[in-house]
């Protein structure tokens, strides 16, 4: 029996060694200690031992006992603590790995380009001011001595509005123009503004759309003409292009300039050569422009006599197709995720 106990310790032991893992220690703890485990089927034996003998196999018994359970919980740390290794390893992190960027959104092509007029205008001395995009008449067509039976008041180049309270009518404002308006009734001269915003028109194709952005730009002072009109803008467009294209002032005509021009760009798609986009002619418009006319200043109550000005209002869109290479003004807002994405930029 004796050697029955000293085979079974280190029997035990040794399985005990060689278990690979928590589960392995558990069987044999109770293959060993168990119910019907080795060493309690060996101590059913004792009853038919001499007493003498009884007390040292016990002792001895014990002494297994004591031994196996301290080798167990050694193996048992042991075996844990491989296992965290194994977790840890596995999740481990590698901090130096470039991080994963969030999808950003990105800045449309219209707010670049008009952050980008706000800025070289602010760089001249024009601070901007904005004006209401549901106008009255009056704003919009009559102060700018828009005659009644001008073509641009018709229902069908204009979105009208259920009159106002007063029985004004209203209307979506058709140019940024308005903002002229508002701001010298409120103010004296001199003054020196630029009104970013949208405007509407019963308009779509290639080169127009029913809603786009203008900015509008004055300046009303003593003794203004047209050379400075003609310096600003063509130093705006050298700034705004980053490089000198062909620029002209065309001779035009707005009721509420005297003179007036329209500014053409030479279109970059073709060169001048005529395409699609600039409908052949080799130019694109990019801007109406003029001095203000006196009648203008009556209306809002400056002394013609002593004050005049110069106003244009240009057409971001245009703008931003020509600086960024966008064929058709549309794609600006059918809000397809391959063109902004192509076009964002932080
Ligand atoms: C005007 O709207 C005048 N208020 C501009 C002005 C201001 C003249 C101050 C004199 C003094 P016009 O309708 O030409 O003018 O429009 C100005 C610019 O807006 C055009 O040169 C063009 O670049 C742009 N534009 C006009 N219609 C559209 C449209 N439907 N879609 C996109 N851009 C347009
Ligand atoms: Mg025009």
């Amino acid at each position: 029996m004796r050697i029955q106990l000293e085979a079974l310790q280190r029997d035990a032991l040794a399985s005990l060694q060689a278990a690979e893992s928590v589960a392995d220690l558990e069987q044999i703890r109770v293959q060993t200690l168990g119910k019907k485990g080795a060493l309690t089927q060996l101590l059913r034996g004792l009853g038919g031992v001499s007493a003498e003998e009884r007390p040292i196999l016990g002792e001895l018994a014990n002494a297994l006992k004591a031994a196996f359970n301290e080798a167990l919980t050694a193996r048992l740390e042991r075996l844990q603590q491989r296992d965290l290794e194994i977790r840890l390893q596995a999740e481990r992190l590698d901090v130096t790995l470039p991080g994963r960027r969030p999808p950003l959104g990105g800045v449309h092509p219209i707010t670049r380009a008009l952050g980008e007029i706000i800025r070289i205008f602010s760089g001249m001395g024009f601070p901007p001011a904005t004006g209401p995009e549901v106008e009255d008449d009056w704003h919009n067509f009559g102060a700018l001595n828009i005659p009644a039976d001008h073509p641009a008041r018709e229902m069908h180049d204009t979105f009208y509005l259920p009159p106002g309270p007063q029985g004004q009518k209203r209307l979506l404002r058709t140019h940024t123009s308005p903002v002229q308006i508002h701001v010298m009734e409120n103010r004296p001269p001199p003054l020196r503004i630029i009104a970013p915003g949208k405007v509407f028109r019963c308009d779509s194709d290639l080169t127009h759309t029913p809603m786009f952005h203008q900015v509008e730009g004055f300046l009303v002072d003593e003794g203004v003409h047209f050379g400075q009109l003609k310096g600003i803008l063509s130093r705006f467009l050298q700034l705004f292009f980053e490089r000198d294209l062909p620029v002209r002032f065309r001779p035009s005509f707005f009721p509420f300039t005297e003179p007036s021009a329209e500014v053409d760009m030479g279109c970059l798609f073709c060169n001048g050569q005529g395409c699609r986009v600039c409908k052949g002619n080799g130019w694109l418009e990019v801007l109406g422009c003029g001095l203000i006319h006196p009648a203008v200043l009556d209306n809002v109550g400056i002394d013609r006599e002593k004050y005049s000005g110069f106003a244009f209002g240009m057409g971001v869109e245009r703008l931003a197709m020509l600086k960024y290479g966008i064929q058709d003004l549309r794609l600006f807002f059918e809000n397809d995720v391959r063109f902004l994405e192509q076009h964002a930029r932080l």
